[in-house]
């Protein structure tokens, strides 16, 4: 029987009756920082790299998400063992901790470590077939001088904002733009645009996360045979691309159908994108471990 779990601070049950104090941080201010996995043949993808993240993002929040073996590696290794799914997403949340709803942070006890796992949804394989719709967002990508985006934090309303208005449009995904009015990312995903065979994506001076899948991508490109640029671009090289794909954990590389209601390129997947998906899931379960 494939199951959701949640761990937290080392207390297993079922994801659906795990609890966090309403006097947590995570809760309150949104104060914590996360990480979304997926398992290839039962592993976790590039556990290493999220890890690295998810310490980063809580070193710039100005707190330690703890041990890594024993707090985070073999708590999810016991998660997956007795969840027992073909294939699992993961969600790894830490937050500063239990405070007391004021912002006197040296009473705050933590970390708070949650870990949920349950069986990996794929995305509909109609989507890598015909494209998903996109909207570029009235909502402007968080300025990295006010809530820096490569901070992965649980503080989601740019997001959630951004993908509201989206999906009002009838579109799958929120592409937002950063305060100079270029491309920034997707509101859950990087974003490429590929014209002339030339693949380019939004550099991370631009505001964004630096996405695993993004790097993986420019990694696997030259060897696909496609050349990749990080450059800046602005919402008419989105209009005018032959292809363009998002990249992230859950999506992969995924092409889009139409943006704001144009279709991108003939719209249909093209070849670009479908290349670097190949090699991409060629790549992936040899790094999941
Ligand atoms: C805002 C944002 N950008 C990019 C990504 C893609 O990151 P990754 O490829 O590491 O999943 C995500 C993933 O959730 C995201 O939330």
């Amino acid at each position: 029987m494939p199951s959701s779990l949640a761990c937290v601070n080392g207390k297993v049950t079922a994801a659906e009756e795990a609890t966090v104090s309403v006097l947590d941080n995570g809760f309150a201010f949104g104060d914590a920082v996360y990480e979304t996995l997926r398992t290839y043949g039962g592993r976790p993808f590039h556990l290493d790299r999220h890890l690295a993240r998810l310490r980063a993002s809580a070193a710039r929040l100005g707190f330690d998400v703890g041990p890594e073996e024993d707090g985070l590696r073999r708590p999810l290794d016991d998660l997956l063992a007795r969840a027992g799914n073909a294939e699992s997403y993961i969600r790894f949340i830490v937050s500063r901790g239990r405070g007391d709803l004021s912002y006197d942070f040296g009473r705050v006890q933590g970390p708070t470590l949650v870990l949920v796992v349950r069986p990996l949804v794929p995305m509909p394989a109609a989507f890598y077939e015909e494209g998903v719709l996109l909207a570029v967002a009235s909502v402007r990508r968080n300025h990295p001088d006010a809530l820096d985006p490569a901070i992965k934090s649980c503080n989601l309303l740019n997001n959630l904002l951004a993908t509201r208005e989206a999906r009002a449009r009838g579109a799958f995904e929120a592409v937002l733009l950063n305060a100079a009015g270029d491309v920034a990312e997707g509101a859950g995903s990087n974003v490429f645009a590929v014209k002339a065979g030339v693949a380019r994506t939004p550099p991370l001076s631009a505001g964004i996360l630096a996405g695993i899948t993004r790097q993986v991508v420019l990694e696997l490109a030259p060897a696909a045979g496609v050349t990749v640029r990080e450059e800046a671009l602005r919402p008419a090289d989105l209009r005018e691309a032959d292809e363009v794909f998002l990249t992230s954990t859950l999506k992969e590389c995924l092409p889009a159908r139409t943006i704001d209601g144009v279709p991108v390129g003939t719209g249909r997947p093209g070849p670009v994108t479908r290349r670097l998906l190949d090699a991409y899931r060629r790549y992936a379960p040899a790094h999941s471990v």
